[in-house]
Order: C-alpha cells, then structure tokens, then sequence
C-alpha cells in the first residue's frame, strides 16, 4: 500500500502523530485495512501529509505497541491479526520511550529493545562496548572438547539420560570444594544447586520464594535481568541507590522497616553496571540487618573470580553467613562459556527442597552432558587455569580501558576506578546526555550501554551514565573506540557551548 486517506486536523490538540495512529486504526476497525498489508513507507507518508518522518514513525510505533501492527525489520509495518496475545513492553522500556521524541527514536527503539532483551543487533565492524559477553576466541574450545571426550568415552548412554534435578553429584561436591578454597565458603554438596545459568537460578529464586505483592529491594540501578524476574512474579522492586563502597545502608535500612522484604538483590564484587565492590564492614552490616528484620540476601557473584586487584577480593556476603541468610548465585558465564548455560546457587538449608522441586517443574535438570565435562574440567584444576589466563588477558585490556577513558575527563566524564570485572561506569557532565552520546557513537559503530536501562525507578542523573565493557573488545578497538567516543564528545559538548555574540550592525 503506497498511501492511506488520511485527514488532519493541524488546529487540533490531538497530537499529529496520534491523529494518524487514529485514523488508521480506523481504517484497520472497517477492514480496509486487512492482515498482513503493508504500512506506506514512512518518508512517502510524511510527504503526502506534510508532515516530519519522525510524526509517522511516532504513529506506526503507538500502532505496534497497541498491537495493531507489526515491524518486520528491513521491510516496513505490516497490519498484524488482532486476534494475537496483547504484547506490551516493560514498564522500563515504556518509561524509558516516553522520555526520547526526536529524530533518533526510530533507530533508538529498535537497538535499546534489543538491548532490555538481552541482546542488541551489530554490524561486523562494530567496536562493541556494550556487551559484556567474553570474545568466543579466547574460549577453552580444545581444553572442554576433550572434557567431553572423556565424559563419552567413559558414561557412553549414561552421559545422556536424565540428570538429578539438583545436579550431578561429583560436580557439586567439586564445587563445594571450590568454594571452599577460593572464598572459605563452607557449604556442603547437597546444599548446592545447579542450574542452566545465574539468570535461571534468580528466576527460580523468584519462583520459590515471591507471592504477588512482595517486596524486593535492589541496588539502584542494576541488573536489569534480575528485575524483570521479580517484576514477573508481580513482586514490588524498591531501589536503593550505591555508594562507593556498597548500597547505600542507610537508605536501605529505612526501606526494610518501611517495606518488609522477602529478599534483598545485591552484587557484592564489580556490581553490575556501576562496577562498586562492597567493603566488609558494609557485609557484615546488611548481614546484621537481615537477621534483625528476617530477610533473605541474593548474593549474585557472577563477575568475582576476575579481580585485578592487590586486595583480597575473595570475601562475599557468603562467606560471612553464619545464619543462613544468604542465597549465593554463581554464574559460568562470563569467566568460562555462557554457552554452556551453566551456574549453581547455594540455598539455605530451610528452601532446598522447594528449590529443587521448583527447578524440576522449570526444566527437570541441567544438561547432565554439560555438567559431567565440567566435573572434569574442575578435577583437572582447569577452571584454576583458565581463570589465570583470563586474569591475564583481561587485565591487559583493562589497563588500555584506563588509560584510554582518563583521555575523557578533560571533557568532565569521570569513572569509578573498578577493582575487577568487565565494565566500567562512566558519569557525564551536564553538557552531555547520555542517550545522544550513544546514538552519535553508534552511527560511528561504536556500541555502548545507556546507564537508564539499569535504573530501577526515575532518578536526577539516570541520562548522565553509560556503561561500556571491555569484554569482547581488544586493545586496538578499545583505543580505536575510546578515540571516537573522545570525538564525539568534543563535538557535543562544543555544540552545547557554543556562545552566541551580538554584532553592531555598522
Ligand atoms: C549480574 C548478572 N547476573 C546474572 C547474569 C546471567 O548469567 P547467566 O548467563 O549465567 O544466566 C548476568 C548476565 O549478564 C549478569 O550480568
């Protein structure tokens, strides 16, 4: 379809684009708009109504989120069957969207949908600083291929049949032993978990644990995974913002007596996204605390392991627990293979039963296959090895990161020097704005993460952070990047600054 009839009324208070909206879903309402027909081209459209692009895309937009329509990327809009299971976005993406009416909405919505998703689409030359995914290169492909090997040649059929739901025995106990010599965490086999990846472990978490109505409190901003589990169990999120060295108790304690909640969501090494590490005076407080106001703590430890510190990072929440309050999440992902979609969580001894049968009814058990090579990759004292390697190879990178991101602070963009882990979080000044940085950068091909996308609730400098990760970039890319990020921001900030003068007109 290469036009529509449309009326409008440019007197009307009705919104330009919403008048649009209106009358085509009008025309969608009378059938002379049927399923499956295509939308006009957005320039076509905007030209016969002489109106900007930007109207007719906030329209076709307004007519996908109200499932009128369909985008199919690449090719346009298309009339979509009513019938169809209403799909509305989070409450996250809509607020975030609500906030953004300009030119780069278009482009904007598609990538930061992606991105609230999990995933974000880029072009082959992209220098991406916006995932925190390893680079697949450095993978132990050989190291876990004979793991495998092994674990054939020796269970045959065995290595494929169903696997206890609370995971294959030698493994747990290895990672009990694990646990044990790396961050004194005692915490017997049966008490151990495994799961298909920390973002299963908080999703059964959730499932075990929220009724609609409950509360849970994070840190504010952070992983937004981990909001969309609780907000789907209908629990009520409360953020708590952080300080250098951990959330804030304060702000939280107040939060606890006001709210009662049942858990309590923190990272306490490289906090993801603002990097912070928790002091151990900070873990023996909110320890305190759980115990005084009864709550359970989520200890999701995804990133520890890959400290580049001097300090001892090795202790957690869960090392210090000596009443069972915490729920430690552990995470294969980012230190081995995420691939392997493989994790573990350590439970109290009073859930352990109601998580296993939780994690039964999810998916009956992680893949036995899996968890056998990795037992074998454990007693080999090949996870030691390829954390050494990773140390290495990641430090490299993380040094070029700081060396190349104190080039920004001329501009006023500081950053918290992290003690370890893939990201780094950076705070810009008032000339800039967060969501143009990362459009500008991505029109250069250079990826980052727009820190709103982390944020619990609205709060003043949530468009003044941007997370980038080092994860799967090298040392050329991250100067390469860093250098077009320097770029741009000298561009926008100059554009912000530029002063107007009077002439005398002589
Ligand atoms: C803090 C945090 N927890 C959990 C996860 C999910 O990890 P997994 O791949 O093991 O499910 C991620 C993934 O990015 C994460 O950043």
């Amino acid at each position: 379809m290469d036009t529509l009839s449309i009326q409008l009324d440019k007197n009307c208070s009705v919104p330009m684009y919403m008048q649009i909206a209106n009358s085509i879903e009008k025309l969608i309402d009378k059938n002379e708009l049927s399923i499956g027909d295509k939308l006009p081209p957005i320039r076509k459209l905007a030209t016969k109504l002489d109106v900007n692009n930007v109207t007719i895309v906030n329209a076709y937009k307004h007519l996908e989120v109200n499932d009128y329509v369909t985008a199919v990327k690449g090719s346009g809009y298309y009339i979509k069957d009513k019938k169809f299971k209403k799909i509305v976005p989070s409450d996250t993406t809509k607020e975030y969207f609500s906030s953004i009416q300009n030119d780069d909405y278009d482009y904007e919505y598609e990538n930061i949908k992606l991105m609230t998703s999990g995933q974000i689409e880029i072009s082959e030359n992209a220098i991406n600083f916006a995932s925190a995914t390893p680079d697949p290169s450095i993978f132990p492909v050989d190291i876990f291929k004979s793991a495998l090997n092994e674990v054939l040649d020796r269970d045959k059929g065995f290595a494929f049949g169903y696997q206890e739901s609370n995971g294959y025995e030698p493994l747990r106990e290895a990672l009990s032993d694990y646990l044990l010599r790396s961050n004194s965490i005692k915490v017997p086999s049966d008490f151990i978990q495994i799961v298909s990846g920390a973002q299963q472990g908080i999703d059964i978490i959730g499932k075990c644990l929220l009724n609609p109505g409950d509360y849970v409190i994070t840190e504010n901003p952070t992983y937004s995974g981990a909001v969309s589990v609780f907000k789907s169990r209908d629990a009520q999120i409360v953020g708590v913002p952080m300080l250098q060295d951990g959330i804030d108790t304060d702000i939280l304690e107040e939060n606890v007596k006001k709210y009662h909640p049942k858990l309590v969501y923190l990272m306490t090494k490289f906090q993801n996204p603002t990097t912070i590490s928790y002091s151990e005076e900070k873990l023996y407080k909110i320890l305190k605390m759980a115990d005084k106001y009864n709550f359970y703590i989520v200890e999701d430890d995804s990133l520890a392991g890959l400290s580049f510190s001097n300090l001892s990072m090795n202790t957690t929440l869960k090392s210090l627990d000596t009443n069972d309050r915490v729920i430690y999440v552990k995470s294969f992902s980012k230190l081995l293979m995420p691939g392997l979609r493989i994790g573990f969580v350590t439970c109290p001894e009073i859930i352990v039963d109601k998580f296993m049968m939780a994690k039964h009814t999810t998916d009956i058990s992680s893949s036995g296959l899996i968890q056998r090579a990795l037992h074998i990759y454990f007693e080999k004292g090949q996870w030691e090895n390829h954390l050494s390697y990773m140390k290495n190879i990641y430090k490299s990178k993380y040094d070029a990161m700081v060396y190349e991101l104190n080039k920004l602070e001329k501009y006023g963009i500081t950053f918290f020097k992290p003690q370890g882990g893939l990201n780094f979080w950076l705070t810009l000044p008032k000339e800039l704005d967060a969501t143009k940085l990362y459009l500008e950068c991505a029109k250069k091909d250079v990826l980052l993460v727009p820190g709103k996308i982390f944020y619990t609730s609205k709060c003043d400098n949530m468009n003044k952070t941007i997370r980038i990760s080092f994860a799967g970039t090298n040392v050329d890319e991250i100067k390469a990047g860093v250098a077009i990020i320097n770029d741009i921001a000298s561009k926008l900030i100059n554009k912000t600054t530029k002063k107007t003068y009077l002439t005398p007109m002589i």
